[in-house]
This record gives structure tokens, C-alpha cells and sequence, in this order.
């Protein structure tokens, strides 16, 4: 057999080690293995290319997507997805492993539908996946925003400043309510807890600390218009930062390389044994494969 594997939208640290991984437990199956570059995009375009174990090596460990990911706009065109369908034939591929999130899943359900057999990693920092407790990522963007704010804090700290801190996440709280959690923050606002700017005004001008944190999750307010109206309302000095891209660039902590082993030797594991169309998850804690809806 010759599987192709690609990763697709927002890179997650722990998707070069799925790709080590993956190479590694196919090939020692006797199958072959191939990349295809820069996700959808390299179906459409005819990126298929041959893994080296050097760079496999090299990369494992290391945040980002080391064979190129994309959001394909192309592929979602009845044009590039007839062109994805050829490409697939032309390089004989008996079957794809897909590494993602929510929008690659769909790429990949809509590919089944065509009766192509696939294989899927649930990877996004934003954890917001129905299928799965855990994708790959989320504990690594974590992780990395605390340290971002905690170095923050310490200068804000030393002029009795507060700070607004946007994280990631897109439309999902997971990340804002973990980093809160995990640093202590004094105040979270994501799609659980809406801002009530009143409410808000009211609880920091009556807090007593001097420098006040609060996590913001992206896309629901703007952080500079928040700090501002926070500074206009409570008469202390609000910055406003931008956590950003440090959350998908930061390499893998132990947990994401621990997952991207469990869900890769799943899916090596469904390659042997032919169970295609399946997803790689983590229900209560533990890691398992299930059977992929085709809607
Ligand atoms: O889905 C991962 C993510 O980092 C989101 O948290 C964020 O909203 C989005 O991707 C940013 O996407 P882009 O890299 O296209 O700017």
C-alpha cells in the first residue's frame, strides 16, 4: 500500500513528531510512505513528496510543519477538489492520513464521500474539536502564553500597570480559561464569560492589587479599545498585548510529543488492520480510534 500524509490549516506543535512517528510505524509495516506538501493545497497542486529520514529527525522535536501546511481555498472549489481526486490516483495513494483541525476534518469527510480511504489526527491549539477531549497543540500554546505573561506581568508589575492579554483560540475559550487558570489571573473574558464592561469597571476599581491581569480570548472584543475604556473607567494605566503566534510557534512540551506518539501508533495500528475512515481521540482521558461520520 502507499499512503499519503499531510497536515492541514494552523500548525500544532507535535505535528512534525506525528510525521517521524507515522513514517516510522508505516514503513516498518512494509508500506510505503509519502508527504504531501502544503495540506489541501498540495493534493490540488501535485505536491507529493518523498520523506527523508534526516529532516524527520531534525524537525521531530520542533514546533511548526516542517512539510508545509495551508487553508486551502483552492480545494474547496469543485475545480481544485476534482484536481485533489487526480492527484491521488496519479500517485497511486491507497489511502491519506490527515493531520488537523475542525476545517481539515471536513476536507477529509468530504474526500470519504469520493471513497477515499482516510486516517485523521485531530491537531489544532485550539481544542475545540467535538470528537476528542485533547488535539495536539493545546497544552504547548498553554504553556507558551504563560510564559509570554508571566514575563509581561513582571514589567507591568513594576509600574503598577495592568495588562490586557489576547490569546488564541479562535472562536473557543479553552486556551483563555486554561491560561487563566494556570496563571491566576484576576479577570477572563471568553465565549463562557462575557465582558460586562459595568461589571468589570466596578470589580477592578474596588481590587486592591496594584497590577491587574486579565485574559482575553480572541475575536469577541478589541484589546485596545477594552484597555482604554478600562483605563477611562478605573483610572489605572491598562496596556493591552497581543499573546499571538507564539502559541503555535513554541516546540512541543512532553505532553504533545507523548500524544502525537499515542495517535500516530493508532492510526499505524488502523493502517495494518485496513480500519480506514477512522479518527485518532481521547475519550475519558484515555487514547482510542473511532469510526469517522462521512457528515
Ligand atoms: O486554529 C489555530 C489558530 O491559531 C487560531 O487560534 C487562530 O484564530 C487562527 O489559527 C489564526 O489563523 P492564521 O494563522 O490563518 O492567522
Amino acid at each position: 500500500m502507499k499512503i499519503g500524509v499531510l497536515v492541514s490549516g494552523g500548525d500544532a506543535p507535535g505535528m512534525n513528531k506525528c510525521l517521524k512517528e507515522l513514517y516510522e510505524g508505516i514503513t516498518a509495516l512494509g508500506e510505503e510512505v509519502v508527504f504531501v506538501g502544503h495540506g489541501y493545497d498540495g493534493l490540488v497542486y501535485g505536491e507529493v513528496l518523498k520523506p527523508k529520514p534526516a529532516e524527520l529527525e531534525a524537525y521531530e522535536k520542533r514546533a511548526g510543519a516542517y512539510i508545509k501546511s495551508a487553508r486551502s481555498s483552492a480545494f474547496m472549489t469543485p475545480d481544485g477538489f476534482k484536481k485533489a481526486l487526480k492527484t491521488l490516483k496519479k500517485h497511486s495513494l491507497d489511502a491519506l492520513v490527515i493531520i488537523g483541525g475542525n476545517g481539515s476534518l471536513k476536507g477529509a469527510k468530504a474526500l470519504m464521500r469520493e471513497g477515499v480511504r482516510v486516517f485523521f489526527i485531530p491537531a489544532t491549539i485550539d481544542n475545540d474539536m467535538p470528537e476528542t477531549e485533547y488535539s495536539l497543540g493545546f497544552e504547548t500554546a498553554v504553556s507558551a502564553g504563560l510564559d509570554y505573561i508571566k514575563k509581561v506581568m513582571t514589567t507591568m508589575e513594576a509600574f503598577d500597570k495592568s495588562c490586557v492579554f489576547e490569546v488564541m483560540g479562535r472562536y473557543s475559550g479553552a486556551i483563555a480559561e486554561e491560561v487563566y487558570n494556570e496563571y491566576g489571573a484576576d479577570y477572563l473574558i471568553n465565549s463562557s464569560h462575557p465582558l460586562d464592561i459595568g461589571a468589570l469597571s466596578k470589580s477592578v476599581i474596588k481590587n486592591k492589587k496594584p497590577s491587574l491581569c486579565l485574559i482575553l480570548q480572541e475575536n469577541l472584543v478589541d484589546r485596545s479599545m477594552l484597555a482604554f475604556e478600562l483605563e477611562t473607567r478605573t483610572k489605572r494605566v491598562w496596556k493591552a498585548d497581543d499573546v499571538g503566534y507564539v502559541q503555535r510557534g513554541t516546540d512541543p512540551v512532553k505532553k504533545d510529543l507523548k500524544k502525537a506518539k499515542a495517535y500516530s501508533a493508532l492510526v499505524t495500528e488502523a493502517v495494518r488492520t485496513h480500519r480506514y475512515n477512522t479518527i485518532a481521540v481521547t475519550e475519558g482521558g484515555k487514547e482510542k480510534l473511532v469510526t469517522l461520520q462521512k457528515y
